[in-house]
């Protein structure tokens, strides 16, 4: 295990980290994954229920793992939490924190800042943990780690970039992205590439089109005033999914190395075909949730959730169709999908093959020849599927669709929470699943000109019930009649996507 360190959660009080970032580093104390001494400080505002602040962080963690807690393990975890007060808009709480770590002799030197906070306070902060002095390695290392979204779009990201470049040299940033951290998401590349069998297949010959889809049941509960500025395109689109097209397209790295292998993202992305802005319609669709049904339950619409304007025109549902140009992938579509309170919660990578170049079974009972499909469940199934076409038993030649299905996980085994990976690597120093620069510069190019585009369209937006799989007409995105969209894993999932698709655009609700 490596040298022991002192994290620093600025924002502390807020949804990530009460759901995420202290249970996963409760987590982290239960697998003694932490090294002694190592203390966690979160810093909050004085109004942040701060006089008990130590119960909080109890109840957070008994919220999330109710009777699994192990009470031994909370005891010395809660020991390790220390509560600073402060304003992270405010210099002097800065000083105060360096003094902090200046008094307190037995907290490490070696310091992680994570900034769950508002996008637009990370240049603040990055300000004033330099001007403090925070951020000099001096003493021991200093890492910052940035949520996203990294900027708002390209020129504010790149202007993000230079306000921290003037505290932080690009070693000390970690850009989370947090679908890095899915187990499920790294198999990818396993698959890939520690097995011979589809490297051979993965190419244009090979592949008709690949489908990235994350859906979800929810809504934007209490986070319309995030959201609102973001919408699908920036939360989901630019961010997770543009990491997953990047994971399935990539060259083999030379090897495992942080940078060959963020080398080989970046140039699946520097070779995303740019959309025009007179093309923006034909390779992306938007639309918003009215109310609806989800899970039996009426929910209500994106504009009667907290704090959304009456006239919001803001997309919960984003769907784009981008193409790579380079040896391997050109001409074959990649199409991204995201809503939600859509019909189902899930996320899944689905290769679609093509037909064999040859029907040799015609003239017998076989229907339409079905494609192969490859499929790798992210969540909440994590597993790989292939599609293929068996015989029927019988006396007749006639097939039918079958699955080989395996489960990443075997019995007793269980995944860890990505946030837990993640801060275990910035505390290791590993920078292999966070985002460098030019990534996160290279994701923003290619959706800039849908951004512009909908920004300037602010009267209309498609909209679909809550519990449907989207708005009508994001069928128009396909190259060809015969593909749709697949929603789910399962055989009949195809069959139904094939026949709605052939209805074109209908909104299936479960
Ligand atoms: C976050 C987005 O980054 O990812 C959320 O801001 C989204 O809107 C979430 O719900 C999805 O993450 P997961 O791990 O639940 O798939």
């Amino acid at each position: 295990m490596e040298g022991t360190c002192s994290v620093v959660i600025f924002g502390a009080a807020g949804n990530l980290a009460r759901l995420k970032l202290l249970p996963s580093l409760y987590q982290l104390d239960l697998n003694n994954r932490m090294p002694d001494g190592m203390v966690v400080i979160c810093f909050v505002r004085e109004q942040d229920n701060t006089s008990s602040w130590t119960k909080n962080v109890e109840g957070m963690i008994r919220d999330k793992y109710g009777k699994g807690v192990d009470e031994a393990v909370l005891k010395r975890f809660l020991k390790r939490v220390g509560c600073f007060i402060g304003d992270h808009g405010e210099a002097e709480s800065f000083t105060n924190l360096a003094k902090l770590f200046k008094d307190k002799a037995d907290y490490s030197n070696n310091i992680v800042f994570y900034m769950s906070i508002r996008p637009a306070d990370f240049s603040t902060v990055a300000g004033h943990l330099g001007k403090a002095k925070l951020l000099d390695e001096r003493n021991g290392w200093r890492r910052v780690v940035i949520e996203k979204p990294f900027g708002y779009d390209l020129l504010s990201a790149q202007a993000l970039q230079r306000s921290l470049g003037k505290h932080l040299k690009e070693s000390q940033i970690y850009r989370i992205d947090h679908y890095l951290g899915k187990g499920t998401v790294q198999n990818v590349l396993v698959a890939r590439f520690a097995n011979l069998m589809l490297e051979p297949l993965w190419n244009r010959e090979n592949i008709d089109h690949v489908q990235i889809t994350h859906s979800e049941t929810l809504g934007v509960g209490g986070r319309a005033s995030y959201y609102e500025n973001a919408g699908a395109l920036r939360d989901m689109v630019q961010s997770h999914l543009m990491q997953l097209l990047a994971l399935v397209a990539m060259e083999p790295p030379p090897n495992m190395s942080p940078e060959s292998l963020r080398d080989e993202k970046v140039k699946v992305l520097k070779s995303v075909r740019e959309i025009p802005h007179n093309a923006v319609h034909a390779h992306a669709f938007r639309g918003q949730y009215a109310s609806g049904t989800i899970d039996g339950q009426a929910v209500e619409g994106y504009l009667d959730e907290p704090d959304v304007p009456s006239e919001s025109t803001t997309e919960t549902y984003a769907a784009v169709k981008l193409y790579i140009d380079n040896w391997r992938w050109k001409g074959v579509p990649f199409y991204l999908r995201t809503g939600k309170r859509l019909a189902e919660g899930s996320s899944a990578i689905c290769v679609r093959f093509k037909a064999p170049p040859h029907h040799l079974f015609r003239n017998t009972q076989v229907e339409r020849a079905k494609p192969n499909w490859f499929m790798f469940g992210i969540q909440p199934h994590e597993c790989m599927k292939v599609e293929m076409q068996a015989k029927v038993p019988g006396l007749e030649m006639k097939t039918r669709s079958i699955s080989l299905d395996a489960s990443f996980t075997n019995e007793g085994e269980s995944s860890s929470d990505a946030y837990e990976e993640l801060i275990l690597d910035v505390m290791k120093g590993d920078h292999s699943l966070f985002l460098r620069y030019d990534e996160v510069e290279w994701a923003w190019r290619i959706v800039d000109p849908i951004i512009k585009v909908w920004s300037m369209e602010r009267d209309f937006i498609n909209v679909y019930p809550a519990g449907s799989w989207g708005p009508r007409g994001t069928y128009r995105l396909f190259e060809r009649d015969d593909q749709f969209w697949r929603h789910g894993l399962d055989i009949e999932s195809a069959d139904l996507g094939e026949s709605l698709g052939r209805s074109r655009g209908v909104n299936q609700i479960r």
